[in-house]
């Protein structure tokens, strides 16, 4: 007879059981990291849709250049007596203001902004600073910038025909030389260049 044959049948049997188990538990490993993810979609989810958002602001975009935070003299960037460092800001057709904001790098900066006609956005640079501005709502985020420089902060939400021109600066200064310029009660902002 055949000497390969009584081999081959004892070896085909034993390597399909192999790769059947080897296939089997790779299996169950996807099996769990796909039950997995879709459990974080599924409880994530119903968790944020089973609450109202949190810190939703609105404000009358009427007179939000008339009265409360967002008026001309309150923009730029205050240093409260506690230190906190907040940058106040308006979006519009198609500038910001102020078109130059200050901040101290290593320090958590809060900001808040709003439009007053369309739909706007910013990104600072390359840092998560990052942020839709819709009329009548204030957003709202803090981060801090790690290191000094200059960010360009452009528009990043389609918002007319003078979109691609609405941007601002934002220079991060040491927070020593910050701190030498910002007075408590006053507001910051800077000469764009
Ligand atoms: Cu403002 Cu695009």
């Amino acid at each position: 007879m055949n000497p390969v044959t009584p081999a081959v049948a004892d070896t085909a049997p034993h390597g399909d059981a192999v790769a059947v188990a080897a296939e089997r538990r790779w299996a169950i490993v996807v099996g769990i990291i796909t039950v997995c993810l879709v459990a974080m979609m599924v409880l994530t989810g119903l968790h944020w849709a089973a609450m109202p958002p949190s810190r939703v602001e609105t404000i009358n975009v009427k007179t939000v250049h008339i009265e409360g935070e967002f008026v001309e003299s309150n923009l730029g960037t205050a240093v409260g007596a506690d230190g906190k460092v907040t940058v106040r800001l308006i979006a519009q057709q198609y500038s910001f203001q102020p078109p130059c904001i200050v901040v101290p790098a290593e320090t958590p900066v809060t900001f808040r902004g709003t439009s007053t006609d369309a739909i706007h956005g910013f990104v600072v640079g390359t840092t998560n600073a990052n942020t839709m501005l819709i009329p009548g709502f204030v957003a709202t985020f803090t981060t801090t910038f790690h290191k000094p420089g200059e960010h360009l902060m452009p528009c990043h939400e389609y918002c007319g025909t003078g979109h691609e021109a609405m941007w601002a600066r934002v220079q991060v200064l040491p927070p020593a030389e910050f701190r030498a310029k910002a007075r408590v009660g006053e507001r910051l902002n800077c000469v764009p260049r």
